[in-house]
């Protein structure tokens, strides 16, 4: 029997059966052609587009016939609740690449209401996380010329004339039966999809003309921008396009997804020891209860959380990729050494961005849009 799953933009528990996935939210697989396609724009094969790490889409082909016409931009968002871990950086990894390659604006939104309105902090606690979280995005190495910052309170009086235009087409029931909301959502919450509408044609607003969006997400942001596409033709932009990937599994299992409220997760601060305790001691293993056992028997990589973050996010070889997966499963190679190949790759990437993350303290002023 399958297991219950539950994916929102506010909860992702158990695990996620994405074909279902795919079929519910009535969304579109990335097929081959459509790969292909990317690749050539791109001059390049990007491997979690190979892997089908995003593996999802609305509209991607029309986003890239757009994107012939340069008339195509990049849209994504981070809702500063609190620490940025890995589950955010491997999907800003492929925004920025995806900026880089086909030479894109992108528009950052960072909604520092929504989680005030959703979660159980503080006003001033959310902007100390705006700010962290600011730091990290920047260290990622988006194109300063090319990526615009918004934030929600803060570009409130360029963001709040377009909201209320969705919120005067967004019906309390279609909000109700998107997210699951009752009687006793705040008000706050039940609006909110209008401000995540926004910068999907605020640049059409700007730029004065009708402009193509695509927003890379995890699907669970899905239902937000399946009411945006409903609304942005009737007030004559068009629908966004997206491209989706599926959740980085907490460290302890491949079941819901890395949270920045939950203790096991990898944040991009941690220091490289911190990264060695929580893989050592938290990191699923599908590696067997002893060494014997393990070299008789061999692991499986599939429900292995440590080859999972090799697969999806460190190490893009797929040869390397291969030869992992095999010496795992056949048990030539242990829980421990496949440990220390993710160790190594967490913190080799950790030691860039930390160092990246202090000089982006000179450069928030710069992302901020204007
Ligand atoms: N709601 C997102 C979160 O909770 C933040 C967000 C805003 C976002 N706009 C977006 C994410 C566009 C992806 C794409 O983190």
């Amino acid at each position: 029997m399958k297991k219950e799953f539950k994916v929102t933009p506010w909860d992702v528990s158990g695990e996620v059966d994405y074909d279902k996935l795919i079929r519910e939210f009535g969304v579109s697989k990335i097929d081959e052609g459509l790969l292909e396609k990317i690749n050539k724009i791109a001059k390049d094969n990007n491997f979690m587009l190979r892997r089908r790490v995003f593996f999802a889409h609305r509209d991607l082909d029309f986003a890239l016939k757009e994107h012939e016409k340069k008339n195509l931009f990049l849209y994504t968002g981070c809702g500063p609740s609190g620490p940025i871990h890995l589950g955010h950086a491997f999907v800003w990894e492929f925004t920025r690449w995806l900026q880089e390659k086909l030479d894109l604006e992108l528009w950052f939104q960072f909604t520092d209401d929504e989680k005030f309105l959703f979660k159980d902090k503080s006003y001033e606690e959310i902007q100390k996380w705006l700010y962290e979280n600011m730091l990290d995005v920047i260290a990622i190495g988006f194109n300063p010329k090319k990526t615009h910052f918004l934030v929600d309170t803060k570009h409130a009086s360029l963001i709040y004339p377009e909201a209320i235009k969705i919120a005067k087409k967004l019906t309390f029931s279609a909000v109700k039966s998107s997210f699951g909301f009752n009687e006793s959502n705040n008000v706050g919450e039940i609006f909110y999809t209008s401000m995540q509408a926004v910068p999907a044609f605020l640049p059409s607003v700007i730029h004065k003309k009708k402009m193509a969006c695509l927003i890379p997400h995890a699907i669970d942001q899905d239902p937000h921008f399946r009411l945006t596409r409903d609304i942005l033709p009737k007030l004559g932009y068009y629908k966004p396009a997206s491209i989706q990937c599926s959740f980085l599994p907490p460290l302890t299992g491949v079941s819901g997804k890395m949270s920045s409220s939950k203790e096991m997760s990898i944040f991009l601060t941690d220091s490289p020891e911190e990264v060695k305790k929580k893989i050592n001691k938290y990191a699923f293993s599908g590696g067997q209860p002893t060494i014997d056992e393990h070299r008789k028997k061999g692991g499986n990589p599939d429900i292995d959380v440590s080859f999972q973050y090799l697969r999806m996010f460190f190490e893009p070889d797929d040869k390397k990729l291969k030869k992992i997966y095999e010496d795992y499963k056949s048990g030539k190679m242990l829980t421990s050494e496949l440990k220390e190949i993710l160790i190594e790759k967490v913190n080799a990437f950790l030691k860039e961005h930390q160092k990246r993350r202090e000089l982006a303290k000179k450069q928030v002023d710069k992302f901020l849009y204007k």
